[in-house]
């Protein structure tokens, strides 16, 4: 049986690692953070993500799964060493990647055989040659090989567990026989689910993911410009992107219009391959023109609250609920939410802004402490509506659907619900409560498809 390791226990490294004990590898996973360590060997998820902690604690129960500070641990105890720390975007938005590079000192510093080791982080295209180079140089006069593997990761947060049990195709990039058996042993499940496999070589296994996530995000860019377009010509966007998604050749998914994408991935990701492309002399148009909409998208949807609400043309004495902090639904993350600069819009413009969030409150507390004493946070949807001017709802929540619509409208001094999911479009029981602007309509109030 193959030994795993595992190096950063974020959400790639923690759901890989989690999900690779499910299926009965003996899994070691190690990060420097010695309290998270503590929390998970106590089988508590430092993220919210469904059926994480399930899967942690029947790991930790079945004892193949092993929670560690010692890199030196990681390295001995494992065959195989999966790279999952992050790659934070830097200032300039070219990728950092100074965790990846401690974790390969460590390796080269602890090993003590022939190792697989695996890029699962997304790393610029031509990080894994660098590694395989540097840790050749690290392991000369020793009888150790390290053979280097780049195998991206696509999990979607909030369906991270269901993604990697039966993810949309694994893509590996090695240039070793070693590496390839190896990462065939690790996902023999999967091969034998008929999963699509990709053999390649490493640069481009390294591009298929920002090639994949920019090219989400140009999607989801056009969609919203198209969107602002529609408001102003008198057409439809969902109806727009069902027509457009008819065609197999577009297909109708991320199509959805929205006040901008954000997370842990587009945002940076974009900014990074962009980031390459000008270190190699190749300016990608199509990428910046992607990043530049969303950015448009955001401030275009506080220009939009503030032209519906205004007095004066400032928000000044408006109190506005923001439902929704995290950037989708099903996570606590808040890394790079539109709702973070659509708060900050609404405050600069005067409005008084009250927040709720299923799962995002304890983050948005914790990191973005310039909003602390300047917004109100509250318990409920319904609370976080009394005696507010407008809903804007930026996270589209399943609990929302339960809301009791007729107290949260009674409870309210204003009837505007500015919805930028779309989630309520065409919902009578809703519309009837509210004067109702959805993205993507052009006439405000108008239900987008007929009521039932
Ligand atoms: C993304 C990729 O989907 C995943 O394959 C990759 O591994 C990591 O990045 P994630 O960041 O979890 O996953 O979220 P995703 O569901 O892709 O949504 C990203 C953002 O785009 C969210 O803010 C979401 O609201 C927005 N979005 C998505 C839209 O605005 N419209 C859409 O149609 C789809």
């Amino acid at each position: 049986m193959v030994n795993v390791g595992v190096m950063g226990t974020g959400y790639v490294g923690l759901v890989h690692g989690a999900v690779l004990s499910s299926y009965g590898f003996r899994v070691t996973c190690m990060d420097v953070d010695k309290q998270k360590i503590e929390r998970l060997n106590q089988g508590i998820s430092p993220i919210y993500e469904p059926g994480l902690e399930e899967l942690l604690q029947s790991g930790l129960r079945a004892g193949n799964l092993v929670f560690t500070a010692s890199a030196q641990q990681v390295v001995q105890t494992s065959d195989v060493l999966f790279i999952a720390v992050g790659t934070p975007a830097k200032e300039d938005g070219s990728a950092d990647l100074s965790y990846v590079w401690d974790v390969v000192q460590q390796i080269g510093k602890h090993i003590n055989g022939h190792k697989v080791i695996v890029s699962k982080s997304t790393m610029p295209v031509g990080t894994s040659r660098s590694i395989a180079m540097y840790l050749d140089g690290m392991l000369r006069g020793t009888p150790y090989r390290a053979h280097v593997a780049s195998n991206p990761e696509f999990l979607r947060q909030g369906k991270a567990v269901s993604d990697s049990l039966s993810p949309s195709r694994v893509v590996i990039g090695a240039e070793s026989d070693e590496a390839v058996q190896m990462l065939k042993k690790v996902y023999a499940t999967h091969l034998e689910q008929d999963v699509p496999f990709l053999f390649t070589n490493r640069e481009t296994a390294e591009m298929i993911k920002y090639a994949s996530n920019s090219f989400l995000a140009v999607k989801i860019s056009f969609i919203n410009e198209l969107a602002l377009l529609s408001e102003k010509v008198g057409a439809k966007i969902q109806d727009i992107a069902t027509g457009m998604g008819m065609d197999d050749r577009i297909s109708p998914h991320f199509l959805q219009a929205g006040p901008g994408y954000g997370g842990s991935c587009f945002p940076k990701d974009t900014q990074a391959i962009v980031d390459v492309g000008r270190k190699n002399g190749e300016e990608l148009y199509v990428v910046r023109a992607a990043i530049a909409a969303n950015e448009k998208q955001k401030a275009k949807m506080v220009s939009k609250i503030e032209e519906t609400l205004s007095f004066d043309g400032t928000l000044k004495g408006r109190t506005v609920a923001v439902w929704g902090l995290t950037f989708k639904p099903d996570t606590d993350d808040i890394r790079y939410s539109p709702s973070y600069e659509i708060i900050q819009g609404l405050l600069g413009r005067g409005a008084a802004v009250k927040v709720y969030c299923p799962q995002g409150m304890k983050q948005a507390k914790l990191y973005w402490t310039d909003l602390n004493g300047r917004i109100q946070y509250c318990g409920s949807e319904a609370e976080c509506s009394q005696q507010a001017d407008a809903i804007v709802l930026m996270t589209e929540w399943e609990q929302f659907r339960a809301a009791n619509w007729e107290k949260i409208a009674r409870g309210m001094r204003g009837n505007a619900f500015f919805d930028m999911r779309n989630m309520f479009a065409g919902d009578a029981s809703v519309l009837q409560w509210f004067k109702y602007y959805p993205v993507g309509a052009s006439e405000y109030g108008y239900p987008l498809r007929e009521a039932q």
